[in-house]
């Protein structure tokens, strides 16, 4: 918690509970795959603190998807890990390590390759709750 406690206190990041992703709310996604990224990379002796902070901050833009046409939402899909990255420079003090996290989570969509074990972590533990996710909503 020490970790994340800037995060997790900050008014702007909170909003994330507003608004829907894969049928639950962006805040619990994120932080769905920030503590699984850290449980991983802590046991593996990672960078457990860098997964933990770039998994709360991976989806931190505050575009409602549901309000848009299919042509938008595409468009978001690639762009997104740019706002978030945007949004968390704004309010955080992120490592480089951290933004890149955020920058690369989407991989193969938006070409950006993770350049580290824990941004691959990352990016493997969000397709990974995402589908949880969208399945569990059924
Ligand atoms: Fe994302
Ligand atoms: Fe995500």
């Amino acid at each position: 918690m020490k970790i994340t406690k800037d995060i997790l206190s900050n008014k702007e990041f909170l909003k994330l509970k507003d608004f829907k992703h894969h049928g639950i709310t962006r805040l619990d996604h994120v932080s769905r795959v920030s503590k699984l990224s850290y449980k991983y990379c802590k046991k593996h002796k990672l960078d457990y603190k860098a997964a933990a902070r770039a998994g709360l901050l991976h989806d931190f833009f505050l575009v409602n998807n549901q309000k848009l046409n299919i042509f938008t939402r595409i468009k978001v899909l690639f762009t997104h890990p740019k706002l978030a990255l945007a949004n968390s420079k704004k309010y955080f003090d992120l490592s480089k390590k951290e933004e890149q996290i955020i920058l690369s989570h989407m991989f193969p969509v938006g070409l950006r390759l993770p350049l580290s074990r824990e941004a691959w972590i990352v990016c493997i533990i969000d397709d990974i709750a995402s589908i949880y996710e969208r399945i569990k909503r059924r």
